[in-house]
Parts: C-alpha cells; structure tokens; sequence
C-alpha cells in the first residue's frame, strides 16, 4: 500500500507568498528593514491548559464558569472539531513540530521524570522557526519535552526565556515533584521550577496559575513593540494535584462532588489568568496585532475532576473524550469573526499556521503532517486537512484477543493501540482504553458502561453522526474498514520505533542540590 498522502511533504502547501526571513533581510539590509517588516507580523500567544477537558467550559453548557474565555471565544471562532493528543507529551511535541508523534518515537506514553528522552534533537520546533523570523520567543509554564540533558531543555529548543517546570506535573504551591514512573516509585523529591537556569526557591506558597500568569504580564510589558513576540503559557492548570486557593474553592459550594468543586475552582482561576492576560496585552498596546490561541493539551482527567461529556472516555484514550479538544482564536486579525468552526483541525497544525501567519517557510522542516489551517479559522473556508492519524502505538496491545476480524491482519495487525480519522469516519483497533460515557460528577446522571464484549479490538463510526461513539458500524461497512486498515498501514511503514526508556537512577534530584536538572 502506497503511505498515506497526507504525511508527506507534500500534504504542506503554503497559501501565502514566501517572505524571507528577518534574520537574512538583516544580513543582506544591513538590519534597515528589521524593526519596520517585524512590526508588521502579528504577535502569537499560545496558550495551553493541561488536561482541560470538553465539558469544562462554560460555552460547551459546563457548571464550570468561564466568563472570560467564553468571550473571548464567542468574539473570535471556536474550534469545534478540534483535535489533540490524549496525553502531554504527544500533543507538545506535535504542537513543537508539526510532525506526528510516530515519527519520532514518541508514541507510547508521557516521558517521565527518571527517563532519559526527550523530543529529538533534530526535530524543527516552533519557537526556533520564530525565532529565526525575529520574534522573540517566550515559554512560561510547563515544558514536558525531556531535560536530562541539557540541549533538551526548552532554552535550548529556541526559546529565549525559560520561566517554569521541566517534569508533568508537580505541586501548585510548592513546587515540587516526586517524580516516579509505573514500577518505579523511589520516593524522590525535588524543586521543578526555573527562571532560565536558576532554580526558583522564593515561590513556595504562590499558587501555579497566579505565578505563572505574573511572570507573563511582565513579559508583556517588557516586550520590544518594535520586535514580534511569541508567547508559549503552558499553565500547569488544570492538571492534577487538585488544589486552589481557598476564595475559589468558595465559589463552588453548591458542587457537591469535591473534587470537581476544587477542579472546578481552578479552572475559573485559569479563566481570570486569561483575563488578566488580554487585559495586559491590551494595555500594552500589542492586542491590536496579536493572535491569541487557546488549547487543552488533551481530554479531562475524570478521576481528577475533569469531565467531557456527552463525549466517550477520557484521558489517555482515543475515545473522543480523550482526542476532541477545547480550542479557539481570538484576533483582530480574524477576517470573519464571532463564528463556530467545525472545520477538521489537529494540534500539528498550529506549527505551519503559525509559522505561514509570521511570514515564515517551513522548509528545511522535515516532512509536516501539518496544514496550514489559518483560512480555515479566519475566513472559514474549507479546511486542507481531509485526515487525522489518533496515534499508533505498537507497544500497546490487547491482553484480551478475539479471533481476527475477517478484514483485519493481514493489512494491520488490530491488536495495536491505534485509531485514524478519514472525512466523518474513525477507526479504532486495539483497546482504546476505558470506553465509559462519565457524567458530570453531582449530576443526576450515571456512568454508561458500553456492552462490548472483553476483547472487542476493532471499530467503526461516522463521528459527524455520531460524536459520542455509540453505534459501531464496522460490521456494516467492512469496505471503509478495509481502506482505514491501509492508510494505518501506510502511517505504520512511516513510523519509527517507539522510544520509551527505563528509569536512570542519575535522575535523582537529591543528587542536584534538590532540583530537577539533566543528569547527563
Ligand atoms: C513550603 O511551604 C510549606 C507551607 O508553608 C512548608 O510546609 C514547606 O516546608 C515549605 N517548603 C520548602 C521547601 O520551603
Ligand atoms: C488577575 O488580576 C487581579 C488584579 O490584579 C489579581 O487580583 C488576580 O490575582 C489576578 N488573577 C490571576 C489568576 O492571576
Ligand atoms: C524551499 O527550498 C527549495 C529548495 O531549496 C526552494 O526551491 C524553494 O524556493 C524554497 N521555498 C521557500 C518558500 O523558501
Ligand atoms: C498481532 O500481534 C499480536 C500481539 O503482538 C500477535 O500475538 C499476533 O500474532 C499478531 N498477528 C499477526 C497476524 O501477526
Ligand atoms: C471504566 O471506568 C469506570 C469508571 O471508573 C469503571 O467503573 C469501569 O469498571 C471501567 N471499565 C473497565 C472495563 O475498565
């Protein structure tokens, strides 16, 4: 079978006029058009919530309020058939590259603390391309991208200021990090928060979302208007542990449930960082000519609070409870604003969007799996992205196995963790992980177990019908099974190995003056 069109170079057609970089202008102009052609590209500020999940907004009808994103969303365009990862370090490294994770080894589990991995050094990232357009590049919050040595870390992947963690998740006030894998719990401690290469020990006690939020109005307000800035604010919010300070706990009362009560309060406590952030950018005078992204980095956790329904499952599946994404743009560059998009857009598109909206190639990238989808948001046209791959995970088989499916092993062996997107259709082979439909906790609804039979590894659904996942219709088309079976095919014959390393025991932040730092 011929891979899959949509990987390949090809799949990235630029739609505007090529403009050279800064850099070069600067080198072959002496610098004279530098400041003039940077004021012209628009500021990019991105920002990721962590494990934020579908039903955790307010415009989607959650309990949770959101006033300021909702605005936001409701005055720019909301991505309604948005797509992530399940999990953190897939969907950043996507975002970082524009590339699936398959290819480069990514694409079994998070990197863990102890593990020596990191996005590959030869990948492309994002900031780096801004960088080399004249922006100057910012990343407050957390990274998730591999530290143990020090050219992963993300100062030295193209940002120029660094403010944040390095590890998944850490405490919300203090800062630390126990930082073990599945099998490995050493009970290690340590410090995970930075200013550059400084280990930050002033901070314990000021909560993720507030410190983070400072840090980025400062950046803000320091900003060169004269230079374009892309801001990257990957807040540790709304991941688990589930802490908050106690005013927004407060607000919250009425939900019984407490650990949706205290998600609850720090999501609205990300919703205000949000707010206080536009405020700044506005008083600042750079709002008239910045893009503002929001994203989840995949779905909500429901055993931490999060919830997405009437989505099926959650974190870490490729249910679309754990892939279908809360995301929007707001800009006044938006030619068409105030719109919902149900155009097909994935987080390995922001790579070459970003980087055509700042004027910039993506050439010498290697192969995208990205579109450039900015007519898409803006002006509503048709998205250029007819195909999604969810993941391939070969690491990640079913225990429980059925006799094969008539269809099904001679083309791609349906024991693997994968699922793949093609127009309205998805195809899910493998276990997806836990397929439960998770009311909102304190609703007077209950969790909807599916009937399928313990070792079920193959199906089919037209998710324009049928968003929730209910009816599997693989028995019904086995030809569209057939076909979504060769492009997973395809996608395979592209992939990498996995790279998924055991612990090192030089990860131990007692032996770096009690902070995570590379080991090697
Ligand atoms: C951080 O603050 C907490 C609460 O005040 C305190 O118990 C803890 O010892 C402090 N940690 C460090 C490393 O100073
Ligand atoms: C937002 O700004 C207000 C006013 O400065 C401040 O009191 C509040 O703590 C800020 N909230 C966050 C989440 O940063
Ligand atoms: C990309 O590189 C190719 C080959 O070096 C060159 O022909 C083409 O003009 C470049 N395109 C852009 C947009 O820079
Ligand atoms: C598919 O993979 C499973 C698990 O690795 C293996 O047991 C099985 O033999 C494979 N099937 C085929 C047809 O290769
Ligand atoms: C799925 O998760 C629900 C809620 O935690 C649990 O009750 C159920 O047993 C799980 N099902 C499977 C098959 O693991």
């Amino acid at each position: 079978m011929a891979p899959s069109s949509s990987w390949c170079s090809a799949g990235f057609r630029r739609s505007r006029p090529f403009l050279p970089f800064l850099l070069l202008l600067c080198v072959l102009n002496g610098g004279g058009t530098f400041a003039q052609s940077a004021s012209r590209k628009p500021n990019i500020v991105f920002i990721l919530a962590d494990d934020y999940g579908w039903n955790d907004i307010g415009y989607h009808g959650s309990v949770i309020r959101t006033p300021n994103m909702d605005r936001l969303a409701a005055e720019g365009v909301k991505l309604e058939n948005y797509y992530i990862q399940p999990i953190c370090t897939p969907s950043r490294s996507q975002l970082m590259t524009g590339r699936y994770q398959i290819h480069f080894g990514l694409q079994h589990a998070i990197i863990w603390p102890p593990q020596p991995s990191g996005l590959p050094l030869d990948e492309v990232t994002l900031p780096q391309r801004l960088k080399e357009g004249g922006y100057s590049t910012h990343i407050v919050g957390k990274w998730h991208l591999g530290f143990y040595k020090e050219e992963y870390k993300p100062t030295n992947r193209g940002f120029d200021t660094f403010y944040g963690f390095l590890t998944g998740s850490e405490n919300h006030f203090s800062h630390r990090n126990a930082g073990g894998m599945p099998g490995f719990r050493p009970g290690w401690s340590g410090l995970d928060l930075r200013d550059q290469d400084r280990p930050v020990t002033d901070q314990n006690g000021t909560y993720s979302t507030h410190l983070f939020a400072s840090k980025a109005i400062e950046i803000i307000a320091q900003q060169d208007k004269n230079k374009p800035m892309f801001l990257y604010l990957p807040f540790q919010a709304v991941h688990g542990p589930l802490q908050a300070p106690q005013k927004y706990i407060d607000k919250y009362s009425h939900i019984k449930d407490k650990n949706r009560r205290v998600y609850a309060a720090m999501t609205t406590a990300m919703d205000e960082a949000v707010g206080n952030i536009t405020d700044a950018l506005k008083q600042y005078g750079l709002w008239d000519n910045t893009v503002l992204v929001f994203s989840t980095d995949n779905g909500g956790q429901v055993k931490v609070g999060g919830n997405n329904w009437p989505l099926r499952g959650w974190k870490g599946s490729l249910w679309e409870g754990g892939v279908r994404g809360v995301g929007f743009v707001n800009s006044p560059l938006i030619q068409s604003k105030g719109r919902t998009s149900d155009a097909l857009i994935h987080i390995s598109d922001w790579f070459p969007t970003l980087v055509g909206l700042a004027g910039g190639s993506t050439n010498g990238t290697k192969p995208l799996d990205g579109h450039d989808v900015w007519e898409a948001i803006s002006e509503g046209k048709p998205s250029p992205r007819k195909e999604l791959l969810h993941n391939i995970d070969p690491l990640f088989r079913t225990i429980l196995y059925l006799p094969p499916h008539q269809w099904g092993d001679d083309t791609f062996n349906t024991s693997m963790h994968a699922a793949i997107r093609v127009g309205d259709w998805k195809l899910l082979t493998g276990y997806p992980g836990n397929g439960s439909w998770m009311p909102p906790p304190s609703s007077d609804l209950i969790c909807e177990e599916s009937d399928d039979p313990p070792g079920k590894h193959l199906w089919l659904f037209n998710i324009r019908e049928d968003p929730e996942e209910r009816t599997d219709l693989s028995k019904k088309y086995p030809l569209i099974v057939q076909d979504l079976l060769e492009k997973l095919a395809g996608y395979e014959k592209s992939m990498v190995p996995p790279f998924y390393p055991p612990p090192d025991p030089r990860a131990n932040p007692a032996l770096h003056g009690d902070v995570w730092s590379p080991w090697e």
